[in-house]
């Protein structure tokens, strides 16, 4: 995987032969975003039964305890566990057959998982493309790109889309305030592939919809709740609520595979408190005074009468989600 907290600065790939430390990527933010957070889990738990073939240990006790060890790591992105529960479904259905026969299909199971992520990205960009006007300019807020997929992008997917459409597009980055994912890492891949981009202080996003100068807001999600609530990066409520106050349609764009029927609303999400240090510190340059305090959730919930529409990989989802969503599981079916 790309060390994502080198960048802007560093393009530096890692590989990992022991899932304890995909689980330490995780945890430590090498890799975020909640497709790619999925994807790795899922190549985590194959090489968790490699390990367990090599080490001649039971296959299926030694992924139990290789699902806890990852499942642990980030609370909030559902595809962490969706991609845990499908490899060790995967691997109970398969149990009959030899452990070096079950480490093999895990690993094709994890590459199935990563190229279906690729998959409905871009099939969520051809839907969401159209959602677009010509010429428009869009907000985003966070990265919801190639970066925090596996290839492509959820929202960024959307915009890749339209600009390989023809539409002119310029983007307003938020910065993304305590990470600062999106000065870092939208950033940065919007200026690899040539799509117009201005950096903006989250704060700034206001001024921009009051006078009228966006025409949409898109961003991705780490769960979406059955209702239609979002969790997504924090911050993205406030933005979401000024959109609609100023008439700005509000997309979310995101794979079935974060969408999780079983929370009925959104404020039943487990939102992610992450340290302190991140809000009190602008990379090493400490900002507030000595014994300050901080909060950071790392998330909030957008609810659903904020959203205008939700891009999935089967099309273009319209209120009431609670119809619209399960009708797409039934459909992806
Ligand atoms: O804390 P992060 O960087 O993992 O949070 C990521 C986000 O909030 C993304 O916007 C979200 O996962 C959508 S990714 C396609």
């Amino acid at each position: 995987m790309i060390d994502q907290r080198l960048l802007p600065r560093e393009l530096v790939m890692v590989r990992f032969q022991d899932y304890r430390d995909v689980a330490v990527a995780i945890r430590d933010m090498c890799v975020r975003g909640a497709p790619a957070i999925g994807a790795s889990a899922a190549f985590g738990m194959a090489l968790a039964a490699r390990q367990a073939v090599r080490a001649g240990e039971p296959l299926l006790p030694a992924l139990e305890e290789a699902g806890r060890i990852l499942g642990a790591t980030r609370p909030t992105a559902v595809n962490l566990f969706w991609a845990i529960e499908r490899m060790l479904a995967a691997a109970r259905r398969l149990a009959t057959l030899a452990p070096e026969a079950i480490a093999a299909a895990l690993l094709a199971e994890a590459e199935a998982i990563a190229d279906a992520d690729v998959e409905a990205n871009r099939r969520m960009g051809r839907f969401g493309a159209e959602l677009l006007p010509d010429p428009a300019t869009v907000i985003t807020h966070c990265n919801a790109g190639a970066l925090a997929t596996v290839a492509y992008g959820t929202a960024l997917g959307l915009i890749r889309a339209a600009a390989e459409m023809g539409k002119r597009l310029h983007v307003l980055v938020d910065e993304t305030r305590p990470r600062l994912q999106g000065a870092h890492l939208t950033a940065w891949e919007l200026m690899q592939e040539g799509i117009g981009c201005t950096l903006i202080a989250d704060n700034a996003a206001g001024h921009f919809l009051l006078r009228g100068q966006v025409d949409a807001v898109v961003f991705g999600a780490d769960r979406i709740a059955a209702n239609g609530d979002v969790a997504n990066k924090i911050g993205t409520y406030k933005l979401a609520v000024v959109a609609h106050e100023n008439g700005v349609p509000v997309y979310c764009a995101a794979p079935l595979s974060t969408v999780d029927l079983k929370l009925p609303r959104g404020l039943d999400i487990p939102i992610e408190e992450r340290s302190p240090e991140e809000v009190l510190y602008v990379g090493k340059e400490r900002i507030a005074p000595e014994g300050m305090r901080a909060a950071n959730p790392a998330f909030d919930v957008t609810p659903a009468k904020y959203i205008t529409a939700i891009v999935t990989e089967v099309g273009v989802l319209r209120p009431p989600f609670e119809d619209s969503l399960s009708r797409a599981f039934r459909e992806a079916e």
